[in-house]
């Protein structure tokens, strides 16, 4: 299979889409389907909408309290496929490898989204900063949850 895909706009120009992307897009990891959410018991949720397109991204986080790792981390949006590959991404890189720690997700950049998707085009590039903006909303829904109002930081 080709390393990218070309998709074009209207006006004819080409976008580039990496494998990763096209994977994530196709198969999104940790999505939770519209309806479920009533049902998932998160410890934490954030909901954001994006000013430069309108499109909203919501997502729900289970942490582990005495180790402060992010254990599970689901999402639904209305937004585009990029975001749909970006917050695919961004829920696999805090979740693997045990979970990490709430205080290192909140140093996770769009740019390091970017840099696991393979890059996305110029003009998609907002659409990996919804995900990465939800879960800072998350954790500090949770960190007011828990009593750490201290530890509360600007979105
Ligand atoms: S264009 Fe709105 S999220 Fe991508």
């Amino acid at each position: 299979m080709s390393k990218e895909a070309k998709i074009r706009d209207k006006e004819g120009k080409a976008w580039l889409y990496t494998d990763v992307v096209k994977d994530h897009f196709f198969n999104p990891k940790n999505l939770l389907k519209h309806g479920e959410e009533e049902n998932y018991n998160a410890d934490a949720s954030g909901r954001v909408g994006s000013p430069a397109c309108g499109d909203e991204m919501a997502l729900w986080l289970k942490i582990d309290k005495k180790s402060e790792r992010i254990t599970e981390c689901k999402w639904q949006t209305f937004g585009c496929a990029s975001a749909i590959a970006s917050t695919s991404m961004l829920s696999v890189m805090v979740t693997e490898n045990g979970g990490m720690k709430v205080d290192d997700a909140l140093k996770i950049k769009p740019q390091d989204i970017l840099a696991r998707l393979g890059g996305l085009p110029a003009r998609k590039v907002h659409c990996s900063v919804l995900g990465d903006q939800a879960l800072r909303t998350a954790i500090n829904d949770w960190f007011q949850k828990t009593g750490q109002n201290q530890r509360i930081i600007n979105v």
